[in-house]
């Protein structure tokens, strides 16, 4: 079967690089990918918004099934014009992809199905908003109720910090996303991901991870797409998971098509966790980004498989091996990010770095140009290993990241903590 990824991050790449292995493929395309990704696939100048060009693409190269990446595509109806086209795609349609396009419906959802989430209210005008916010009392969390590229969430410490997220969302910091606004409580505990393939009847829970979402060492400075991650996590006991699936992951499916929007692809639940107990913080309707990297090589069974049997409904004759070793990533990124940063520095030391054991190193923003690897984006390179414990994973990424050659990147050195701390 020939197969057509779409996106170009080092999401992309990990997926690429698993699909690439899979016994059932013929050929993998991706649109538009990147230099790390041409290695395992054929890359093609595509958009992933140009959703015509995509299409007409895959009828002239027999695309049998599309794997799409990013959400943007997704909550725009990417998967439904795939599929109304006679082609298979793994995603959501727009309808289901409103568990990441809106905010206030998952909430909704959570409260009318009994779903554990924190306490909260959508709101259109901001007087109402800031009396709940000020009831809330602080730590307080205000959210655009759209897509805002990972960028429409301030946590307030103060009611005047609140006050002025509130206004700012009104006013149009995040444009239509913030039309709508969400005032939430604060969950304390400790933050985890956990991805799930569902066919819209049959849950398959895949792993966990934990990222580290703050741009400095010790979680520190502002958020960004993620700075590096490590699966498994360990605060997601087998408890805990069966918690998540039973409670959350399995409900919000089944409330999906009772609602008439039924959910097929990957969810992606950002969970907080506290005494053994999880609440959902957010879902995400396609895989994470830096954590599909360490998915993909603690997976062991065939990727292409799982995502078929998902798009055709037979979910639960599948059976995934994992690797109980961990793995973890190391996000180099340009410097000034998730600020400004600069482009087109060249990327030296790639080659030897990706020849150490256990090390694959994912293109996440990279071109090329002149025969050479240059930085094209923020988050520029995920470094990515596995080890027998989260230590060894990270000796060898930084021992990999230290003979990347690139002045004008950077990264967080302490990626992992929380996971080295309890293995001591
Ligand atoms: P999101 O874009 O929804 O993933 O939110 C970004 C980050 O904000 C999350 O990863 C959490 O660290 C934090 N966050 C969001 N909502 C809450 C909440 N209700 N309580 C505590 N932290 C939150
Ligand atoms: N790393 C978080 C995300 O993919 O949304």
């Amino acid at each position: 079967m020939n197969v057509l990824l779409i996106g170009s991050g080092g999401r992309e790449h990990a997926l690429a690089w698993s699909l690439s292995a899979s016994p059932v493929l013929t050929k993998l395309y991706c649109a538009p990918g990147n230099p790390g990704i041409e290695a395992v696939a054929e890359c093609v100048p595509i958009l992933a918004s140009d959703a015509e060009a995509l299409i007409a693409f895959a009828k002239d190269r027999k695309i049998g099934f599309a794997v799409i990446g990013p959400e943007a595509p997704l909550v725009a109806g990417l998967a439904d014009r795939f599929e109304a086209a006679g082609i298979w795609a793994l995603g959501p349609s727009a309808r289901g992809a409103i568990l990441e396009g809106s905010k206030g419906f998952v909430k909704d959802l959570c409260r009318d199905f009994h779903i554990p989430t924190g306490n909260y209210r959508r709101f259109k005008e901001p007087a109402c908003a800031k009396t709940f916010a000020d009831a809330l009392g602080q730590p307080v969390v205000i959210k655009a109720d759209g897509l805002a590229a990972g960028k429409g969430v301030i946590i307030a410490e103060t009611a005047a910090e609140a006050h002025k997220a509130i206004d700012s969302m009104f006013e149009g910091a995040f444009g239509a996303a913030g039309a709508e606004v969400v005032v939430e409580e604060y969950l304390d505990g400790e933050e985890a991901s956990f991805f799930a393939l569902t066919d819209g009847e049959h849950v398959l829970p895949l792993a966990g991870a934990q990222d580290h979402k703050r741009v400095f060492d010790g979680d520190k400075g502002p958020n960004t797409g993620g700075m590096g991650a490590y699966s498994p996590a360990p605060v997601l006991t087998d408890s805990v998971i069966e918690k998540i699936v039973s409670r959350i992951l399995k409900p919000t499916v089944a409330a999906m098509t009772e609602r008439g929007r039924p959910y097929m692809g990957v969810l992606f639940a950002g969970l907080m966790i506290k005494d053994g107990e999880p609440k959902l913080i957010e879902y995400n309707c396609r895989f994470g980004d830096p954590e599909t990297q360490v998915l993909m090589l603690r997976l062991k069974s065939d990727l292409l498989t799982a995502l078929l049997a998902a798009r055709n409904k037979v979910l639960d004759r599948i059976d995934l091996r994992w690797s109980d070793d961990p793995a973890l990533t190391v996000v180099m990124a340009s410097k000034g990010y998730p600020g400004d940063y600069g482009k087109g520095s060249e990327i030296r030391g790639l080659e030897e770095a990706a020849r150490l054991p256990d090390v694959q190193v994912f293109h996440a923003g990279t071109a090329r140009k002149d025969g050479k690897i240059v930085a094209s984006g923020g988050r520029v390179l995920n470094v990515t290993a596995t080890g027998k414990t989260v230590r060894q994973a990270l000796q060898r990424a930084y021992a990999a990241v230290d003979l990347i050659d690139w002045p004008q990147g950077f990264c967080r050195r302490d990626i992992g903590w929380r996971a080295i701390a309890r293995e001591l």
